[in-house]
């Protein structure tokens, strides 16, 4: 063979080549890991991922439960753990609807949030009706010993105390002018800690709030307060584990997150804690900047910019029907057709982290 016909295969071959490797690589961006389900994609982040549940869908419905087992390996329950839901009398406790729920997280191989022991809604009028701290120290510490250690070493993370600052109520250290605290002044929020861990040592005890995902001021006021309340609850030796973004944000807010939002959850893992995103979802509020997807990935990008996260959880399984009303809150799945566009956009988050 002439040096010419070999030098022609030769290149022959490598132009082969080429286009070969060429269509691998296109090839194997079109193979989406998206048809992966959310948690095995977020799993590959070191993220847990996961749903506020209602016993409802659990209970009734072959699509919810599907979607669910499929995409979560954490749930909790929406409303069915509040006070008001699970302990509606002084001497009643309604544990059939969170048995169900947390049995079923048990039963599937999934870990279950506690969502919440203290927050100022919700109480029933028996409790408010009580103003004398001792006898409210001992309902509060009666309540946290029954429901928390009804499900010890079945709920992993509890939300002991939910949204308790609340600069606008003008208060020291912007602390909420809730019941529990007018009653017992900020060491309510001790007690409380004090006995979720006496009745379960190992869960992991959590303070939840909203207002602090974006750089706005009353945001940014807000985590001042958070950073500065937590630093007292460690000072004195509070057991306090975690804290938990709630991360209800909008089409318009979004905006307002940015990398200042990954140095809150730095500092937070500063003070010792793990970071929970606990009840996200977006709201459309037809902002010319974001669309609803859009609004999911660019939270999750920058929470996902600290390695800090241990869970997401996204407060509701399937669209709600309300056509008329676009500012209710966008989930990630659709009845009948399934993964949604948002649903994609945070699997695209989970990925490009
Ligand atoms: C909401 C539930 O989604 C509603 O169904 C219920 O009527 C009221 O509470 N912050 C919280 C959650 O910590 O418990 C709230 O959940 C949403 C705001």
């Amino acid at each position: 063979m002439c040096k010419e016909k070999i030098f022609m295969k030769a290149f022959n071959l490598l132009i082969t080549l080429l286009f070969y490797c060429f269509l691998q690589t296109a090839c194997a961006q079109n193979v989406h890991t998206t048809d992966e389900p959310i948690a095995k994609i977020a799993a590959q982040d070191n993220v847990k991922f996961g749903f506020a549940v209602t016993y409802d869908g659990l209970k009734n419905s072959t699509n919810y439960q599907n979607i669910v087992k499929q995409n979560a390996t954490t749930i909790v329950p929406e409303n069915d753990l509040k006070w008001r839901w699970i302990h509606p009398d002084k001497n009643k406790y309604n544990f059939q609807k969170s048995d169900y729920i947390i049995n079923y997280a048990v039963l599937n191989n999934m870990q279950a949030r506690g969502h919440t022991l203290v927050w100022h809604a919700g109480i029933p009028q028996y409790v408010l009706n009580e103003k004398d701290p001792k006898n409210v120290e001992k309902l509060l510490r009666d309540h946290i010993t029954t429901v928390v250690g009804r499900y010890k070493g079945k709920i992993n993370s509890w939300d002991v105390i939910n949204e308790v600052i609340h600069i606008k109520d003008n208060q020291p250290n912007g602390l909420r002018n809730s019941y529990w605290y007018q009653v017992l002044g900020e060491k309510y929020i001790d007690i409380a800690f004090d006995a979720a861990h006496k009745a379960d040592p190992n869960a992991i005890l959590v303070y939840n709030e909203w207002g602090v995902e974006h750089g706005s001021k009353s945001n940014v006021a807000k985590r001042e307060a958070v950073l500065a309340l937590i630093k007292r609850l460690k000072d004195r030796n509070v057991p306090i584990d975690g804290f938990g973004i709630q991360a209800h944000i909008s089409t318009d807010g979004v905006k307002a997150i940015g990398d200042d939002l990954t140095k809150f959850i730095e500092n937070l893992h500063n003070l010792g804690l793990k970071v929970y995103i606990t009840e996200l979802d977006v709201k459309d509020n037809n902002s010319a900047s974001y669309t609803v997807p859009e609004a999911y990935n660019r939270f999750l990008d920058y929470a996902l910019k600290s390695n800090n996260i241990d869970s997401v959880l996204v407060w509701g399984v399937f669209n709600k029907q309300n056509s008329n009303n676009n500012e209710i809150p966008q989930y990630l799945f659709d009845k009948g057709t399934g993964c949604n566009s948002s649903c994609v956009a945070v699997k695209e988050a989970f990925e490009n982290d």
